[in-house]
């Protein structure tokens, strides 16, 4: 009987211990922020590529992955490498995976593809394929099958082909990890959460000292950075990833992920200040909701008469764009030149803005990070500021 318990146990945690190759994608230009990340919770063979880091761990690193990582968009765990010739062995290979044992046939799919291949004309070709192959074998094996549902599916199927080589994949964040949970309300050009995580990390902010978005719309940079000053992790605000929904989900294991948590006390502040009235309450919302409304300092006013706030020598900010907010002209940004220039010597500001806007700045900067928002391509640039010229320092 004792043997009978104990080998259950070990063979439990043969699989909870089973190491896998996995996957975090992210934001070209966080690879290396992202990396860091993973190494500081423990997970091994950290290796950054184009817009993505493989690692490996055990499915406990899965869910961890999931929680705690600020700058990865999606943990993917692949199921099956593999080569194909023509249309066919993809259907072929995908039918060979033991779908059953992955989820019931009650339970919803999609298959999201990323298609490099002159095999095929469209990657929602390729997605058929597999779908057909799930729907198959469930059909074979058990006279049932599941169903797709593209827009809320419980199970999400990631399909990358490149030239000859496939990879199917788990999609085990299901709604991309930016969607922390605490976005209420939002205006017209918001930052997106891993983007406003990674610079905050990329501007090497130590996390113990004061910090002003003077632009900060919704809140989200702000948000971010109170977020990881009192060391709220990105899922505790979130309702559900898509592993929750998978047959082999350990509840147990994640419930204890979740009460690890041990929030800072945080002894400054961060400040978050903006033109607008609505953006300011939107902010405050979502502070609230980030479970840091109580770091969170939310003012409105006007950067070019604003008052130089004395605790703080950190500025980060996205100022408007002209593609996305009208107001982003040459006279707007040498304006925020000329309020750094002059009131805020012996701070650091960074700033995500395009390069055309930038120039407008008129001041040199100390170093610029190639960076995208959305799909536009932008500069994060540092600015020393001092008192006179660079020569008199
Ligand atoms: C690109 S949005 C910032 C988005 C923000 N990071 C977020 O995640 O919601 C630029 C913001 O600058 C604000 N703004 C424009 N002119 C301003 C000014 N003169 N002073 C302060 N804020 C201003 C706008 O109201 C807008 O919210």
């Amino acid at each position: 009987m004792m043997n009978l318990e104990l080998s259950r146990i070990k063979c439990y945690f043969c699989s909870m211990d089973k190491m896998k190759k996995l996957v975090a994608t992210t934001y070209a230009g966080l690879e290396q922020v992202l990396a860091e990340e993973l190494i500081q919770i423990g997970a091994d063979d950290v290796q950054a590529a184009r817009r993505s880091v493989y690692f490996s761990g055990n499915d406990e690193m899965v869910y961890r992955a999931n929680y705690s990582l600020r700058t990865a968009l999606k943990i993917l765990v692949p199921i099956r490498n593999f080569k194909i010739f023509k249309v066919d062995d993809l259907y072929y290979q995908a039918g060979k995976i033991k779908w059953e044992e992955i989820f019931d046939s009650n339970q919803t799919f999609a298959v999201q593809s990323k298609v490099f291949s002159e095999l095929f004309q469209n990657s929602m070709y390729a997605s058929l394929k597999v779908k057909d192959a799930i729907v198959d074998r469930f059909r074979r094996i058990s006279g049932q099958r599941p169903s797709v549902n593209p827009n809320n599916p419980d199970i999400q199927i990631n399909l990358h082909i490149a030239n000859n080589q496939c990879t199917i994949s788990l999609d085990s964040s299901g709604e991309s990890l930016h969607k922390r949970g605490y976005r209420l309300g939002t205006h017209d050009a918001p930052i997106s959460e891993v983007l406003a995580a990674g610079m905050i990390k990329l501007s090497g902010w130590s996390g113990e000292e004061a910090l002003w978005d003077p632009m900060c719309g919704s809140g989200t940079i702000a948000i971010e950075a109170a977020m990881i000053a009192k060391n709220v992790l990105p899922g505790e605000i979130r309702k559900s990833f898509a592993f929750q929904k998978w047959k082999d989900f350990k509840s147990e294991v994640f419930e204890r992920i979740k009460n690890e948590k041990d929030h800072n006390n945080v002894s400054f502040s961060i400040y978050g200040s903006d033109i607008s009235r609505r953006n300011i309450d939107l902010a405050y919302m979502n502070a609230e909701k980030a479970l840091v409304g109580n770091i969170v300092q939310l003012t409105i006013a006007d950067f070019s008469l604003a008052e130089r706030k004395p605790e703080v020598s950190f500025l980060l900010f996205n100022p408007p764009y002209g593609e996305r907010i009208l107001s982003g002209d040459q006279a707007f940004y040498a304006m925020i030149g000329e309020r750094l220039k002059h009131h805020y010597d012996g701070s650091n500001a960074w700033i995500i803005s395009t390069n055309a806007c930038l120039k407008s700045i008129g001041l040199k900067p100390a170093s610029r990070i190639p960076l995208f928002n959305g799909s536009l391509q932008c500069s994060f640039r540092k600015y020393e500021l001092y008192k006179g010229s660079e020569k008199s320092r």
